[in-house]
């Protein structure tokens, strides 16, 4: 379990004010002009020696990230830093309470990546929902402008640095980077085709890296405790500390930071009070936040809570928002409630992820209401199947993916429940 001295967000739970005095006492904003002094290289070789992988579900190096922006950049053609705090993703709340109590290491991290991949400004995207949090980060923003923070050589580092924050509105598709930019432009929320990747044509056609909040916001501790100290969490390829987000049938759902790689058990044992119910009442576990495949209870108990932990599992660590379900869940129900999420906030741009999230959602919905034949969970299949890969973004692959998960691992069960609807001997219809 990762001792409290380790932790980078020291007052996750808000029993400290967020304000600038009280963040500066908690050691945020300490000499951050001296941390940039190394050069922005050594800061982006640093980031890559920590082994942080991206925190908002896709896990890409961050410090690789970085080194994609221009060297060079002009006034004409400006790098920019957007950070995704669009946090929407179904089981998802980490960034939520970064924003909430800790929001000046967010922007104290917002500077240094800047500065490290020479970025005129960052534009903070919050979602249209987090009202109360925007509040808070508008307040930090204005806190760190009026204390020389920000701005015209913001920090005494030389720099010239500006922060933005933008109200999304509540479209669940502008958390994906490039629609996010688009709806930064002032159009409408759509996915971009990449490549081009942002770091070649981004915000305005400019050079542009997005990052997610807690990406951003954990960069100042790893420069000052150093690249060694966060690598020294977890394994290879999977290092450092990652904030945890459990909600569902555990006894305390919470958001918790622990080590990378921690076994799912231990991390409900110590965090969360057990499963409700014990843990014979386990049913299954999504454990990286809805777009990612449920896995069953028998094989989730000793699984590495990291990047590659939950893939050898068939599913993925996403944003490590752990949904927890036991065995009361109508699992069948559950998902289907995920597929009708997923056609309410597909953008429609692209037919197969228009029509196929509509369909799934559909089949899903006869399947929960008792009205399907067993032909249709191949059809169903087939249908993810059309899905999977043949979009622009990765919202059509987050739709087939949970669908995908409840066949492979509840076959037996959905099978169960269309006999017993139609009154099917169980016993004949299983020869
Ligand atoms: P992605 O794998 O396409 O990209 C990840 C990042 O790496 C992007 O910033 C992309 O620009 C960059 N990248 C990838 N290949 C690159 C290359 N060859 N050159 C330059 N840059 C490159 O994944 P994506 O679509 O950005 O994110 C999908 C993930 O987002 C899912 O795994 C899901 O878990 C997560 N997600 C998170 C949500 C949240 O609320 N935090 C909401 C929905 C999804
Ligand atoms: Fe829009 Fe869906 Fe296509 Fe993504 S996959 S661009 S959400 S229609």
């Amino acid at each position: 379990m990762l001792a409290d001295k380790d932790r980078i967000f020291t007052n996750l739970y808000g029993y400290q004010d967020f304000g600038l005095k009280a963040a500066q006492a908690r050691g945020d904003w300490d000499k951050t002009a001296n941390l940039m002094k190394a050069g922005q290289d050594a800061i982006i070789e640093e980031v890559k020696a920590s082994g942080l992988r991206g925190r908002g579900g896709a896990g890409f190096p961050t410090g690789m990230k970085w080194s994609f922006m221009p060297k060079a950049p002009t006034p004409e053609r400006p790098n920019f830093l957007v950070i995704n705090a669009d946090e929407s993703e179904p089981g998802s709340c980490k960034d939520r309470e970064i924003i909430r109590h800790d929001p000046h290491k967010l922007i104290e991290g917002a500077l240094i990546a800047g500065f490290a991949m020479r970025a005129r400004a960052a534009y903070i995207y919050i979602r249209g929902e987090y009202i109360f949090e925007a509040k808070v980060l508008e307040k930090a923003v204005a806190e760190a402008y009026a204390a020389g923070l920000l701005g015209k050589n913001a920090a005494k580092s030389g720099y010239d640095f500006d922060v933005f924050v933008h109200r999304g509105a509540g479209a669940y598709i502008c958390g994906e980077e490039t629609a996010m930019i688009e709806s930064l432009e002032g159009k409408k929320g759509q996915p971009r085709l990449k490549p081009p990747f942002p770091a070649g044509a981004g915000l305005y056609g400019c050079p542009t890296t997005v990052n997610n909040v807690e990406s951003i916001a954990v960069v100042p501790t790893i420069l000052r405790r150093g690249a060694a100290w966060f690598k020294s969490f977890g394994r290879e390829n999977n290092h450092g500390t990652k904030l945890f987000q459990i909600s569902g049938h555990v006894e305390k759902p919470c958001v918790v930071e622990e080590e990378m790689g921690i076994p799912f058990r231990e991390l409900i044992e110590k965090h969360c009070g057990g499963i409700r119910g014990g843990w014979d009442n386990l049913l299954a576990v999504i454990p990286g936040g809805s777009s990612v495949p449920l896995v069953p209870a028998a094989m989730m108990m000793d699984v590495p809570m990291d990047f590659d932990g939950c893939k050898a599992v068939g599913s993925g660590l996403g944003t490590a928002a752990v949904i927890v379900m036991d065995k009361s869940t109508d699992i069948v129900r559950a998902i289907s409630r995920l597929s009708y999420f997923y056609k309410h906030e597909s953008c429609g741009q692209c037919t197969p992820c228009r029509e196929g999230t509509g369909w799934m959602w559909r089949v899903m919905e006869k399947m929960r209401t008792g009205n399907a034949e067993i032909g249709d969970i191949d059809t169903l299949y087939d249908v993810t199947k059309q899905v999977e890969g043949h979009t622009i973004c990765a919202l059509g692959d987050a739709a087939a993916w949970p669908i995908q998960g409840l066949i492979k691992h509840f076959r037996p069960e959905m099978e169960r429940r269309i006999h017993e609807a139609k009154g099917d001997d169980m016993l004949e219809a299983a020869e």
